[in-house]
This record gives structure tokens, sequence and C-alpha cells, in this order.
């Protein structure tokens, strides 16, 4: 087993991504019975004194387990340095102890910067290095870093970050499927006529014009996080749930899956314009601040997946996301064939059964067909219902519990990240050529009237 992370060290400590998802995920994992002694270093350019820093850090941990937060809080420190810089960079590595772990929570072309500065230093041993999403702009890029991470680690030292893997309901479906006699069998093109991943939320830019107007749903949820939602949902059986197995059956399913049509043209992009929601009211997205209109950028994203291999040839998975979505849904449906022959004098069932697994709020469904009670053979449906617990953990907190673990299983592999960009890149094509309408839809609806 790898040795454990005894500091960490959040470069970029100043921003967002720290106060907003970073510390707060920390917090929960030190409340949670997961939680162990951790020394903490924030790294940014800004002049911040030790003391300022922990009171940033003390804000988020309030709520979390005294007496190890506390340790935390009260060992952690602030270093102001440049990471571009050797000789800073240099201060930031020795002042770490034991295993340590390195947390870009940079913009993408700063952590480039940032890696090309570690390369020209001598590293620790086992110098763990977490890398937020995107991972690239394209398929290029996305391999150029990948070159450049693994020529300072060893790959099990790379994390690259998608807190969708630490979320409970998403792991979920591996334990549905492979712990079960009863989905598994079921879950090929024998049985299954098509395949649903949403991924809808009531948010809309919140702010984030600077990275997501270049960004797009597509790229900002598809290409990461739904693939590999689609990955744990269709991949095979792998033989133990180590980092190696599941990821690698993880990477064999994505190599095997395309746009549905090769031109990238089975997809369909929208834009919210102005709206409600609940009693939010939304401007309309080219009017958020930031947001540059000429760019074309879609706010809802769909594309239909298909898998060449023998589980899953023929079968379509429409993979849909977007923000300022009225009722939205979060879920991974299972439409069944009918069956081969309905008994002759049976009337119904009028629509095909269903698995649902919800991501948020995290429940499952089964459609079964069973006898009407008026008249038993005129079929009626009943709905098989479970409802899951909430988990110890934040996404986020279950990420970071592995990052500090020096367990990678909840790391997306290097070759997976590539996988990703190459499914979605004939989609991104036919969309620079307008291949693909771009529709509106109003903020709060639950898309363009003419999707449905
Ligand atoms: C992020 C995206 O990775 O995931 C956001 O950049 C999105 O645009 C978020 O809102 C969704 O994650 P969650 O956990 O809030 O559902």
């Amino acid at each position: 087993m790898a040795a454990r992370i005894e500091t960490l060290v959040i470069l970029g400590a100043g921003g967002d991504l720290t106060s907003r998802l970073l510390l707060p995920g920390l917090a929960s994992l030190l409340a949670s019975s997961r939680g162990s002694d951790l020394r903490l270093i924030g790294v940014d350019r800004e002049p911040v004194t030790d003391a300022a820093w922990k009171r940033r850090v003390a804000k988020a941990f309030s709520g979390a387990d005294a007496r190890l937060a506390d340790r935390v809080l009260e060992s952690s420190s602030y270093l102001q340095a440049d990471v571009t810089d050797p000789e800073a960079l240099r201060r930031v590595l020795d002042a770490t102890t034991g295993r340590a772990a390195l947390y870009f929570a940079l913009p993408p072309a700063v952590t480039v910067l940032a890696c090309r500065t570690l390369g020209t230093l001598e590293l620790p041993d086992g110098l763990v290095l977490a890398v937020e999403k995107p991972f690239g702009t394209d398929l290029k890029s996305a391999r150029d870093l990948n070159r450049l991470l693994q020529r300072l680690v060893p790959e099990e030292q790379v994390f690259r970050v998608d807190h969708f893997l630490g979320k409970s309901t998403v792991l979920n479906l591996i334990g549905l499927r492979f712990a079960n006699r009863i989905f598994e069998p079921l879950l090929s093109a024998q049985n299954v006529a098509h395949v649903e991943i949403r991924i809808e939320e009531e948010l809309g830019l919140e702010g984030r014009a600077g990275y997501y107007d270049r960004a797009g749903a597509l790229v900002d949820m598809i290409q990461s996080h739904l693939l590999l939602v689609l990955a744990l949902a269709t991949m095979e059986p792998p033989a133990t749930v180590g980092s190696e197995d599941l990821r690698g059956a993880m990477a064999q399913l994505l190599r095997a899956a395309r746009p549905w049509a090769r031109d990238g043209t089975a997809s369909r992009r929208g834009r919210y314009t102005a709206g409600t929601i609940g009693r939010r009211k939304l401007p309309a997205y080219t009017s958020e601040e930031g947001v540059d209109r000429t760019r074309q950028t879609e706010t809802l994203a769909e594309m239909t997946v298909a898998i060449d291999n023998w589980r899953w040839a023929g079968v379509p998975f429409l993979l849909r996301s977007g923000k300022a979505i009225g009722e939205p849904r979060q879920e991974v449906v299972f439409t069944f064939r009918d069956v081969p022959h309905l008994p002759t004098g049976f009337s119904g069932p009028s629509r095909q059964a269903q698995l649902r697994i919800g991501i948020r709020p995290a429940t499952m469904s089964l459609d079964l067909v069973t006898n009407g009670r008026d008249d038993p053979f005129n079929l009626e449906w009943d709905v098989l219902d479970a409802e899951f617990g909430p988990s110890e953990l934040s996404a986020y907190g279950e990420v970071i519990a592995e990052l500090l673990d020096g367990d990678p299983t909840l790391s997306v592999r290097g070759d997976i990240a590539e996988e990703c960009w190459r499914i979605v890149a004939p989609v991104l094509a036919a969309w620079r050529r307008d291949a693909v309408p771009l529709d509106t839809y109003a903020a709060g609806s639950r898309g363009p009237s003419s999707w449905r």
C-alpha cells in the first residue's frame, strides 16, 4: 500500500476553488471517521500572514470534528510564492515534510508553467501532483499535459481530480451492477433499447464566464463528468476495485465509444435566454458579465454515443447536460426492450420498462409490469423505489481522502482523459462548422421546445 500523504500543499490558496470546494471538502473529511492528521500549506502570490490564512481555514473548518480540525489548523501555514519561479517553488518543496502532494488549484495555463518549473528541480520521492480539470483544451493539449506530467512523476502519482468520481451516487453504479446478480445480466444490447445519462442543473453561469465561456456545456460536463459516468454504467466487471483494474475497465470501455454519427451531427446544442427559476430571475446567458456573444457558447449540450463492443453494439447512449434548467434531472436511465412475445390475450403495457439510477437525488427505481388489479389480463405498472442514504463525505472530501491515502483509484488516468477528448472532438468540430444549429431555451424551462 502506498504511503499516506503527510503534507498537502495548495497552490492557488487564495483562489475561488480553494475556498469554495477544497477547504470545505477537507473539512468534510476531517469531520468524518476517515479523517487523520495532516500538514496543510497554502501557497499563493499575495502576501498573507499565517494568522490571516488560519482564519480562512478556520472559517471553512467550522463544524468539523474539533480536535482533529484544530490540530490541522494549528499546524497549517502560508507561503508567499510565485510557483512559476524555480527558487520560490524550491522553497515550497523544502517546506514539506514526509510524503507531499501539490494540489494545483490554479488556472490551467499557470498549472502548465508551474509543472515546467518543477521539471527544472529535483523532486522529493513519492511527490503526488493533483491537477484540476480541464485537462487540456483538446486532445492534443491533453496529450501534451500528460507528457509533461509523466516526465515529472510516475502515472500513479498524478491525481487528475474529477469530483464526479467522488460522488457516492456515481460510485453506487458499480456496487449496484457488480454486487447484485439481478441487474448485470440484463444490462446489454440484448435487453436494453437505449440509455440516457442526464446531468441538468438549475444554476446558471454563476460569475464563471472567464472559464465557462470558452468551455461550454459539452466540454465542461460531457467531456469530463458524463463520459466517466457512462464508463462506470457500461464497463465490463473489473476483477477488483483497485486503481488499475477499475480504471483499466473504464479505459477499455471508452476506447470502444464514439459519436453515434461519426461526423458529430448526432448532437444538439442550446443556450438559455432570460427566464425565471423558482423565485430567481436569470438574465440571458449572453447578457451575463464577461460573456463574448460572438463565441456561440452552448449552455445545454447533447450527444449520442455508440459503443462498438459485443455488449453494447447498436444501443444509443444519449448524454445531456445543461444549465438553467427547470425541474433538472440527474440520472442514468436504462430503457428495456419489449419482451420477445407478450402472450396473446394480455393488454398493455403502454411503454417500455426502465431502470432509473438517480445521481441527485440518490434514488433508484425499477418498473415492473404486473397483472392488473381490476382485470388481471390488463397489465399495470408497479414501480420499485429505493432511496440511498447520504454519504459521510462530500464529493471533494472523498477525492481528497483518496489523494491523501496516495491511492489513485478515484483519479482520472491519463489515457482516460485523452479518450474523453477524442470522443467529443467530432461534435466540437461539427459545431464549429455550424453543422448543428444553436437553439435557445428560456432559463427555467426544460430546454428548447423543439427538443421535446
Ligand atoms: C463542475 C462544472 O465541474 O461541476 C460546473 O465546472 C458544474 O459547471 C459542476 O456546475 C457540477 O457539479 P456538482 O457536484 O455541483 O453537481
